[in-house]
């Protein structure tokens, strides 16, 4: 006779599968459509029983989703939070249900750190420094001032934040560096185009380069730029980051200069994690993505080797 538990055979629960809550953000970029399908595929590959909610860039929604994940009794809930801030409450609930939490590509600002088991995603900071090293050198040898357009990304976000802080942080150490104007584009190519417009109207050619915190607003930028009738990457330099396919095809065409990493393929880290929570595991607080930085010139060589 099969071994029994609880009345059902034992197979029953050893086949129960892990069930993870997870809350996206929303579709708004290249990059976020990658993560997305990696953690869909991920999960598949894991055999992990995933729910997925898309917040469409709504923190209200994030919080209603994991609200839902916390009554479903999920084993766990991971989500990448859409603004820093304000997630207290709702990261207490999921503490006090017993479910742990993972942070995956962005980070909260809470002051108990025991609200989350790990943050797992990219160091946005060094992102921004590594724009801004490429920009001064790249710079080192022009006499007077470089005027700097900045397209920052979803106000609040951590990437938005730490981006230009890291940035900042580099070409201040020259004072002809000058950030002239700087406004959230919300990491689309829609807004990205719409504020390049007004920027070139207000500025027009005084505008030396064009730091994006994303690679899908530098992409509508770089239309606005043309319809201006100015020539992206040579009369104004542009700078983004994400590095996905979109930005490597502008590279090719010889309108980006230059793109900086950050990888979304957090899928099977995420399902790992997942599964070593479920074995009793205890997983280290912050786990960081290992990323690079690519210029226009490697671009062709570099495309058949992306991932996404
Ligand atoms: O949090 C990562 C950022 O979110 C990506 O750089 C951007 O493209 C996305 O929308």
């Amino acid at each position: 006779a099969a071994a029994m538990a609880g009345g059902l055979p034992l197979g029953a629960f050893a086949q129960k599968k892990v069930v993870l809550g997870f809350s996206q953000i929303g579709a708004e970029s290249e990059w976020r459509t990658a993560n997305t399908e990696s953690i869909k595929s991920a999960a598949k590959e894991h055999g992990i029983e995933l729910k997925f909610s898309d917040a469409q860039q709504k923190q209200e929604n994030q919080i209603k989703a994991i609200r839902s994940f916390i009554a479903q009794r999920v084993d766990v809930i991971a989500f990448s939070p859409v603004v820093e801030s304000g997630w207290e409450t709702v990261l207490r609930e999921a503490k006090a249900a017993k479910i742990p939490v993972i942070l995956t590509d962005r980070a909260v600002n809470v002051k108990d750190d025991s609200l989350w088991v790990s943050f797992m995603g990219s160091d946005f900071l060094e992102e921004g420094r590594k724009a801004g090293r490429w920009l001064t050198e790249k710079m080192k040898d022009v006499k007077g001032e470089v005027h700097i357009v900045e397209l920052q990304g979803t106000v609040g976000s951590a990437p938005a934040i730490d981006r230009k802080r890291g940035f900042e942080e580099i070409i201040k150490a020259d004072p002809k560096f000058k950030i002239i104007r700087s406004q959230t584009g919300d990491f689309t190519r829609a807004k990205g185009k719409e504020v390049m417009e007004a920027f070139l109207k207000a500025e027009g050619k005084k505008i030396n380069v064009l730091y994006a915190h994303n690679d899908d607003m530098a992409i509508g930028a770089i239309q606005a730029i043309e319809e201006a009738g100015l020539k992206p990457a040579k009369d104004i330099v542009i700078i983004s980051i994400d590095a996905v396919k979109g930005a490597f095809e502008a590279m090719m065409a010889g309108k980006l200069n230059v793109t900086v990493e950050c990888s979304p393929l957090l899928g099977p880290q995420l399902m790992q994690a997942v599964k070593d929570l479920k074995a009793g595991k205890t997983l280290p607080k912050r786990i960081v993505t290992e990323e690079g930085i690519f210029p226009m010139e490697v671009a062709a060589k570099e495309f058949p080797k992306r991932k996404y």
